[in-house]
């Protein structure tokens, strides 16, 4: 079997790839571990910018998130009793960002692509990348698909990064002493914009879906067990979290989903060798309180199909060549903005009480001054594409 660019993982990174090379006129083939149910029911990001909202209409997979799509101008920051806005429609005018399931993006690509004729295959076991220098081919279950581009698509513990022959990339990383434990529950949110609460129990994240639908996140140890958090422990410490200003009520009901997620940085330079392109969290990992990795494997995707757009039409590898370093700037203007965020609303238990006067200090600035909201905003927005 042969392809022009071999994708592993039907992400939202190789998904989008594979959309947008079939309309450059490029062959693909996405290979998938995971069951189709699984990558379409699997809850993850909500926050899209402004950037990627665009990129998807203009690709023609944006009619879904048009309408149901929920726009926000601005988000709360909330601590010490009080409630800050932080006003995008004021800091940052022509940008906002739209909240709109990971899931629903990648129910809406499947779709696209299946429509087209597009070969995405679920399910797939075993597969393995070779020949990165000369003969780039993909094997998986006994099959061999030969093609002149592999893009590793397959997240964080996908098999492309690790195919690089070792001594080849640089690796910057750090895990944070705490993960996120995310429910859905069928519940009208309670408040119209997201809610990021730095509180002494820890961080607490007030999100949605749609009207009836409402996303949480509490941090909690780095070792918790979604099992060991009952729905009645989930309610009682959102509440404990969030019921923080006078007259706001938490709205609570039927818990549908909860998981832990662990909190990790990291970036792997540079994003490509030979033949192979990592997009995505195949690449880089920020922690989710910037709302920036989805984001970022869109923007990864838009580079890397120009790129391979200039080389399948005119032969010239030049801008693949410079993929890595073309992205690499952005990657970690996200990295920081997502550590930044990360420090600034979480508790750290080794933190002392100079630590937590610093913190709640910081959190003062960036609600008082209008420079620092106006940094905060243009980077959770996402600076212009
Ligand atoms: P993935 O979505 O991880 O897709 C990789 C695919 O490759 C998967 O389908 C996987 O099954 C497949 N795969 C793996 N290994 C193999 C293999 N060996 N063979 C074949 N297939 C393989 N980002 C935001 O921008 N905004 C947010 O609000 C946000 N919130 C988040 C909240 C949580 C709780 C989490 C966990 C993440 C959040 N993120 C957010 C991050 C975002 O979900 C990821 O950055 C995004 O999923 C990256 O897409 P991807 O396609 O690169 O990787
Ligand atoms: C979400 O709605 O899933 C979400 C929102 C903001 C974040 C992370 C996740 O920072």
């Amino acid at each position: 079997m042969r392809t022009q660019v071999g994708i592993i993982g039907a992400g939202p990174a190789g998904l989008l790839l594979s959309h947008l090379l079939h309309l450059r006129g490029i062959s693909s083939v996405v290979l998938e571990r995971r069951s189709r149910a699984h990558v379409e029911q699997r809850v993850r990001a909500g926050v899209l910018e402004q950037g990627t909202v665009d990129t998807l209409v203009a690709a023609g997979v944006g009619e879904r998130l048009l309408r149901e799509g929920l726009p926000h101008s601005g988000i709360e920051l909330r601590y010490g009793g009080a409630a800050h806005r932080i006003a995008f429609d004021k800091l940052v005018p022509d940008r906002r960002i739209t909240v709109y399931g990971q899931q629903e993006v990648v129910k809406d690509l499947i779709a696209a692509r299946l429509a087209a004729g597009g070969d995405l295959r679920f399910e797939v076991p075993d597969v393995a990348v070779h020949g990165l220098g000369a003969e780039p081919h993909v094997s998986f279950g006994g099959e061999r698909l030969d093609c002149e581009v592999i893009a590793g698509c397959d997240g964080f513990h996908g098999v492309s990064r690790p195919s690089i022959p070792e001594g080849v990339l640089t690796v910057y990383e750090r895990d944070y002493p705490f993960a996120w434990l995310g429910v859905l529950a069928r519940v009208p949110p309670s408040a119209g914009e997201l809610i990021y609460a730095r509180n002494e129990r820890g961080f607490a994240l007030h999100s949605m879906r749609s009207p009836a639908l409402s996303r949480f996140y509490l941090q909690v140890p780095p070792d918790a067990d979604a099992g060991d958090w009952p729905d009645e422990r989930v309610w009682a410490e959102l509440k404990a979290r969030l019921e923080t200003v006078p007259g706001f009520t938490l709205a609570t009901g039927e818990i549908v989903e909860k998981g832990v997620a662990p909190m990790r940085s990291f970036v792997a330079e540079p994003m490509q060798y030979g033949r192979l392109y990592l997009a995505g969290d195949a690449a880089h990992i920020v922690p989710p309180t910037g709302a920036k990795g989805l984001n970022l494997a869109v923007a990864d995707v838009r580079v890397l199909t120009e790129a391979l757009a200039a080389f399948f039409a005119t032969g010239s590898a030049r801008l693949l060549d410079g993929y890595s370093a073309a992205r690499l700037p952005r990657v970690w203007r996200a990295q920081h903005f997502s550590w930044w965020m990360t420090s600034l609303l979480h508790t750290f238990d080794d933190d002392d009480a100079y630590a937590r006067r610093l913190q709640l200090s910081h959190l003062d600035y960036v609600t008082s001054s209008e420079a620092a909201a106006a940094t905060l905003a243009e980077n959770y927005v996402g600076m212009p594409w």
